[in-house]
């Protein structure tokens, strides 16, 4: 199969590259950026040239402005990679006659419900992104047959900045730090969900899917979590969101549901636990490499 990847240097897109070349695909990495081939999401004409050239079969969209917080301040830029972006892919596919395969979020819900989310639950964004990420699944929608959007959260991974990279940054510091303990989400392993996303593509899937590691935790939980693996003393104190401000206003729980992409392709997603010691063991291998004794 020919896959051509979008944002292939992020978290997400790096995992999807391998993957799919595990799987023997020919795959095309592009990015904003070299050393990928470069293609800007947000120029409609260069999409369509590389897309009649390169023909794929599929094209997975990891590109985005995922700073959540930064959108609330540079919305024009949120609406252009976020909205107007995925609608130029998903129309410069139907042209080419391949399908695509597109990433959401989580902060398209607005986090009143207390139970986990399905693909068929009302949208309510809350923040610049999750609009902008909202607006991006209907420009997609609207713009092509064969589409599949997955909304996906809390990712972790070992290419780039997340959120558990930075609080173990912090705590090798510090003796305490405090986490929000009140935002519950499933966290996500980059490569667990870059699996997926092939398995979903092998399935033919078509429509919305939620994927996401199996269980829940807080921001808090994963903290603490992830610091007691390294093995650091820091002392983790959960604290409520109130005590944390920040621009965007997040979902204070957004689960979400993985019964569909499991029913689709037979295979239930990896505990967060799980997957998380996977990851510190890179992390520690990888910290170790760059930091001999
Ligand atoms: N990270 C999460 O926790 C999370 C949670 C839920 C959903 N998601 C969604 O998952 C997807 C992947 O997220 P991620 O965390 O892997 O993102 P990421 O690490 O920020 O990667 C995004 C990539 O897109 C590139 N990019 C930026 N502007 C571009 C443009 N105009 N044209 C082409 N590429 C461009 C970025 O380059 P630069 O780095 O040079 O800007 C980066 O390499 C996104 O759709 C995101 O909304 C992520």
């Amino acid at each position: 199969m020919k896959i051509l990847i979008t944002g292939s240097r992020g978290l997400l897109g790096y995992e999807v590259g391998i993957v799919c070349e595990g799987q023997g695909d020919t795959v095309f990495r592009t990015d904003i950026v070299p050393p990928s081939l470069q293609l800007d999401i947000t120029d409609a004409s260069a999409i369509r040239g590389m897309l009649s050239t390169m023909k794929p079969d599929w094209v997975i969209n990891c590109a985005a402005y995922t700073d959540v917080d930064g959108c609330e301040t540079n919305e024009e830029l949120a609406y252009q990679l976020n909205a107007k972006a995925p609608g130029n892919l998903a129309r410069a596919c139907e042209e080419v006659g391949a399908k695509f395969l597109h990433i959401s979020t989580d902060y398209v819900f607005d986090g009143s419900k207390e139970v986990p989310y399905t693909e068929n639950d009302e949208t309510n964004p809350t923040s610049v992104y999750g609009k902008s990420k909202r607006a991006g699944e209907i420009a997609v929608l609207e713009s092509i047959e064969h589409y599949s959007i997955v909304r996906t959260q809390w990712l972790f991974g070992p290419q780039g900045k997340n959120f558990v990279s930075t609080i173990l940054k912090i705590a090798k510091d510090r003796d305490k730090i405090t986490v929000v303990n009140d935002q519950w989400g499933s966290p996500t392993y980059s490569k667990d969900l870059a699996k997926a996303l092939r398995l979903l593509i092998d399935s033919n899937a078509q429509g919305v899917y939620h994927v996401c590691n199996r269980g829940k935790a807080t921001w808090y939980d994963l903290a603490r979590k992830a610091v007691e693996l390294v093995g650091l003393q820091t002392e983790v104190i959960p604290v409520p969101t109130s005590e944390y401000p920040r621009p965007a206003k997040r979902p204070l729980n957004s689960v979400l549901s993985t019964r569909r992409f499991t029913e689709t392709t037979g295979k239930l997603m990896p505990a967060w636990q799980i997957s998380l010691d996977k990851y510190i063991k890179e992390y520690l291998m990888e910290y170790r490499r760059s930091n001999p004794v």
